[in-house]
């Protein structure tokens, strides 16, 4: 198949740098440990590590397939593969919107923790960072501070997906990914040499599956989600990606470096917030989402001075930047979408007035996640009614209608994810068959390894896994 005349990632390290741009993000320092903390750190690590290598490498090596391939976005790539299998680009495609409509928020926020502390390194704390009590709580039930910081994140975003792949998105990522590892370590060493940090270490690497006997499925299925979400796969990110690399560049080799390099830092985020609970919050893991904002502001706030404040900005401003490359990879998938749609009818492109549209898109349905702070301003008299109290079923939360968040995050994350990765697995397990991986892969001239290893991955290990972790969801949402 041909690919589409347009153009794609300048080099393999552009490429790799964009896709660990768009996997590494909230997902692993937010996420994975807020979530790890929950779980019971070292058995949730275990759990995790099992499925990036037994479903995540497949996965990603298929997505890269099917975006290479064809050379082309979701839906205009299921499209050519099998008519039949469109819905699953249309599934591909509402998926990144919902989540960019809350990552978006998220992103926000970060980006106000992060201009909080530089101010206040400078003696001017005019947005009171220093004031631990009450800076989350103040900040979150002001919609109109949450819409702008929103609408500021949805416009750095717009910029530079609206510059295109080379110019913007691999620009972008080439440099802010070396700079996030530097951050990275910078905070962890100042992290470990502070007492009690042992702990935190004790608590994600000693050995202890008792958490996995009470209660596996929910380990299971929580490590399950954030694996697929923290690699960026079932959203149509990596298909996008994958449709502007280059045919010379391998794709079993990239995969597993983009798997290795995201699981890596989804443990050195763990590596900060968890030891870091041991020597500033006496042991408390389970901060729940509020961790990396509550819980590490608490943290600088110990560390005191004009060190913490550094310390709080480095980090945060490192959030922001895995934050900003993951979202122009959620924007881009959408917007690609809609660029092929204009260049297969044999219109211009117009990729700039895309965005826009897109983004505006965004911004509305961004609103609710805005307005109730993420579902934290609900406590302190939010703008916005819940979904429950909205569909009229204020007797029956369930952890998907108590905030808008949760919402959006069942729909996309809960239950779009795992549907369309089980149907993308089965189609190259059982329809499109092995050959179709393996052909695109040795397209570049290197030879497939593993090639049973995949093959039971696509047909049984991946599709009945996603079985699981759907029933998992959908008896925690609904029953
Ligand atoms: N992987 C990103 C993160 O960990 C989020 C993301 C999901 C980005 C899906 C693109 C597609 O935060």
């Amino acid at each position: 198949m041909e690919k589409t005349n347009r153009e794609g990632f300048a080099s393999n390290f552009g490429f790799i740098m964009a896709a660990v741009g768009s996997a590494v993000g909230l997902g692993n320092i937010w996420g994975f440990p807020y979530k790890m903390g929950m779980n019971g750190g070292f058995a949730f690590l275990l759990i995790y590590l099992v499925l990036a290598i037994f479903i995540g490498i497949a996965v990603m090596v298929g997505e890269l397939v099917i975006g290479r391939k064809t050379g082309l976005s979701p839906i205009a790539a299921y499209r050519k593969l099998s008519k039949k299998f469109t819905f699953l680009g249309y599934m591909a495609l509402a998926c990144p919107f919902l989540i960019l409509c809350f990552y978006m928020v998220l992103g926000g926020m970060v980006m106000r923790y992060a201009c909080g502390y530089l101010l206040a390194m400078f003696g001017v704390d005019t947005w009171g960072v220093a004031d631990i009590s009450t800076y989350f709580g103040v900040f979150t039930t002001n919609g109109t501070s949450m819409v702008i910081w929103t609408l500021i994140f949805i416009v750095i975003n717009a910029v530079i997906v609206a510059a295109g792949i080379g110019g913007g998105i691999e620009k972008f990522c080439n440099i802010g990914m070396p700079c996030l590892f530097v951050i990275l370590l910078i905070v962890i060493v100042y992290v470990a040499v502070q007492p009690g940090a042992m702990g935190g270490y004790q608590f994600m690497f000693g050995f202890n599956i008792e958490p996995l006997k009470t209660d596996f499925l929910t380990v299971l299925k929580t490590a399950a989600g954030q694996m697929f979400f923290s690699l960026s796969l079932g959203m149509g990110a990596i298909i996008t990606y994958g449709s502007y690399l280059n045919k010379k560049e391998k794709i079993q080799k990239n995969a597993v470096i983009i798997v290795v390099m995201d699981t890596l830092v989804a443990i050195m985020a763990g590596m900060i917030v968890m030891p870091a609970c041991y020597a500033f919050l006496d042991g408390n893991t389970k901060g729940g989402p509020g961790l990396l904002f509550q819980s590490m502001q608490m943290v600088f706030h110990n560390m005191g001075g004009f060190i913490g404040n550094l310390m709080g900005f480095l980090f945060y401003f490192l959030v922001f930047i895995a934050a900003i490359s993951s979202s122009m990879s959620l924007l881009e998938a959408l917007t690609s979408s809609r660029v092929d749609r204009n260049v297969e009818a044999g219109k211009a492109p117009n990729r700039r007035k895309i965005v826009i549209v897109f983004a505006i898109l965004v911004a509305i349905f961004a609103l609710p996640n805005a307005l109730d702070g993420i579902g934290a301003g609900v406590a302190g008299g939010a703008t916005l009614p819940t979904p429950a109290e909205l569909f009229g079923m204020t007797d029956a939360v369930k952890g998907w209608n108590d905030c808008w968040l949760d919402f959006y995050d069942m729909l996309s994350e809960g239950i779009l994810m795992p549907v369309g990765a089980m149907i993308m697995a089965f189609a190259i397990g059982w329809i499109w068959k092995m050959d179709f991986v393996v052909e695109e892969c040795e397209s570049s001239g290197c030879k497939f390894w593993g090639k049973a290893f995949f093959n039971i991955c696509y047909k049984f290990i991946t599709p009945i896994g996603m079985l699981v972790v759907l029933y998992g969801q959908i008896t925690s949402y609904f029953f």
